[in-house]
């Protein structure tokens, strides 16, 4: 999802526990659980930018592209095209439902099996697409692969992994997220000089290699110690505890595992939970973030780069070679996030992403607005680059504060009891908001005109204000000390923490916390307490 939003934990105690094979492989999971999921994002764009695709399920597109009777904003403008995107978000959500049902009830391996086999026949219908019909039915099922696997995976390795490189996992996911986009902007490099009109099914074939992987890695891993335990096989999730620790003593660990899952069981309402009073700064905090993320803009560009760079009155190539650069400076600058957010703070990466996406917006509404003026007019090479220049610089300040931390910042503020009852709420949020975008950017591009940066800036001013007045800094808090150091000092969400109330469970336990990325309450019985 988008991105990855499983959390870090931090405090709490040490089990024994060697980098095992299994720990290892769980990694390369990560890689292909976050590989596909943005290969997807990234691939759409060049394909829906190239002439051969569009003539062949979009005639009136490929027809306005070539008669350049319409401005140049609005070449592209058509809900078909933009369905071809968004689908597979709607069906994302969807499935994130079922997801949560066969994460808990069936295990986390089947559940990613699942999605691998959703992915491949996904890849296989986009591939050899006939018909719109087709092509739109394999972006649901390639969406269906997104929901399961993007509930399953984070979930999967936060299970698994030794609690010491938990947190560096998290962001893992979102860099490989990152490395799928730019993969799939390299790939749609190369297809698009393909000739015989086939390129594009290359592109949209080549996300099987991910797919592939994540389907063989599902038959080799074992089930999670925790799901296992979970559905009541404790002697199974005892050795696989054994096993994936790399020691026998696994006793404590195995203890608490239990004593998780019963108090788990317990919580009976976790969303009744999280609407509670002394819940809503997390809950404030976590929608607003996931909103805020989607209105920097950020999927105006991950998903249709080529077809803006296009629209501008770039070449077919150096619309593609002008996204990889884009994909690539996302990359690089969350790598920049991984090492700078526990020194500089969550808020100054904001707040000065703030300020840089903001400037580099509203730069390019100038130039726009200045230059392309007549219906279908191009710009000139040098403010192209410009603008290429700009919306690099945009995408590096997205990729080190909004991107990851639009996922982070939830993860570790939610307390124990509503963890992942405010993680579903995140995810359901993040993708809601990702469809939308999707479905409507190329539209708002033809009636706004150079306008849509000065509304994406304007969104990036709003965000940049609530940071500034009602985000704390949560860098370096223990989370079972985030309601004391944090909220309780807090000018504002004070008001909230009333010491009075108290839950509608009693648990305030601190040393267990869990995480997933559902759409569902049923999965607050996942994974509390394995997070120790
Ligand atoms: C967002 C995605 C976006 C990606 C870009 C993620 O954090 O949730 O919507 O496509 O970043 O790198």
């Amino acid at each position: 999802m988008a991105g990855g939003g499983f959390a870090a934990t931090a405090g709490g105690t040490e089990f024994e526990a060697k980098i095992t094979p299994i720990v290892i492989i769980s990694c390369i999971m990560a890689a292909t659980g976050g590989l596909m999921f943005g290969y997807d994002v990234g691939v759409s764009g060049g394909v829906t930018s190239m002439p051969d695709f569009l003539k062949k399920f979009f005639p009136v597109v490929h027809r306005k592209t070539q008669e350049g009777l319409d401005s140049n904003y609005c070449k592209y403008d058509n809900q078909g095209l933009q369905l071809f995107t968004s689908s597979l978000y709607l069906a994302g959500l969807t499935a994130t439902f079922f997801a949560s049902y066969t994460t808990r009830n069936l295990g986390r391996k089947p559940t990613m099996l699942i999605a691998g086999i959703f992915f491949i026949i996904g890849v296989v219908l986009n591939a050899g697409a006939q018909d719109l019909a087709m092509l739109i039915i394999g972006r649901i099922l390639l969406g269906c692969g997104v929901g399961f696997a993007n509930q399953a995976v984070p979930l999967f390795l936060s299970e698994i992994a030794p609690t010491r490189i938990r947190g560096g996992l998290n962001i893992l996911f979102q860099l490989n997220v990152t490395i799928g986009i730019l993969f799939a902007n390299l790939v749609n490099y190369g297809t698009a000089k393909i000739k015989g009109g086939w390129g594009w099914r290359l592109s949209l074939g080549l996300a099987g290699i991910p797919a592939l992987l994540l389907t063989v890695g599902s038959l080799l891993v074992v089930d999670t110690p925790n799901s296992l335990i979970e559905r009541g096989r404790l002697e199974e999730g005892k050795a696989v505890l054994r096993r994936i620790r790399g020691t026998d003593n696994i006793e404590p660990e195995y203890l608490e595992l239990v004593e998780a899952s019963r108090i788990a069981k317990e919580v009976k309402h976790p969303f009744r939970n999280l609407l509670m009073r002394r819940n809503r700064p997390q809950l404030v905090i976590a929608v607003a973030l996931q909103i805020f993320q989607q209105f920097t803009g950020i999927n105006a560009i991950m998903f249709y780069a080529p077809v803006l760079f296009k629209s501008l009155g770039f070449g077919g190539d150096a619309s593609l070679y002008s996204a990889v650069i884009t994909g690539a400076v996302n990359v690089l600058s969350t790598i920049v996030s991984i090492y700078s957010v526990d020194k500089a703070g969550r808020r100054v990466l904001l707040l000065e992403a703030g300020v840089q996406m903001f400037i580099s917006q509203t730069a390019i509404a100038v130039i726009l607005g200045l230059k392309v003026k007549d219906h279908s007019e191009n710009l000139d090479k040098g403010f192209a680059i410009m603008v290429v220049v700009l919306v690099c610089t945009y995408v590096a300040a997205f990729a080190w504060s909004w991107g990851p931390l639009g996922w982070l910042i939830p993860s570790e503020t939610f307390p124990l009891e509503t963890r992942s009852a405010g993680q579903s709420v995140t995810v359901c949020v993040n993708l809601v908001f990702t469809f939308v975008i999707a479905q409507a950017f190329l539209s708002m591009l033809c009636h706004f005109k150079y306008g849509i940066f000065l509304f994406f800036s304007g969104w990036v001013l709003i965000m940049s204000f609530f940071v500034l007045f009602l985000l704390p800094e949560t860098k370096n808090i223990p989370i079972e000390e985030m309601t004391e150091r944090v909220w309780k000092r807090h000018w504002y969400w004070k008001r909230f923490m009333d010491d009075d109330v108290k839950g509608e469970i009693g648990i305030t336990s601190t040393d267990a916390t869990k995480k997933g990325r559902s759409c569902f309450p049923i999965d607050i019985n996942l994974n509390i307490g394995l997070d120790v």
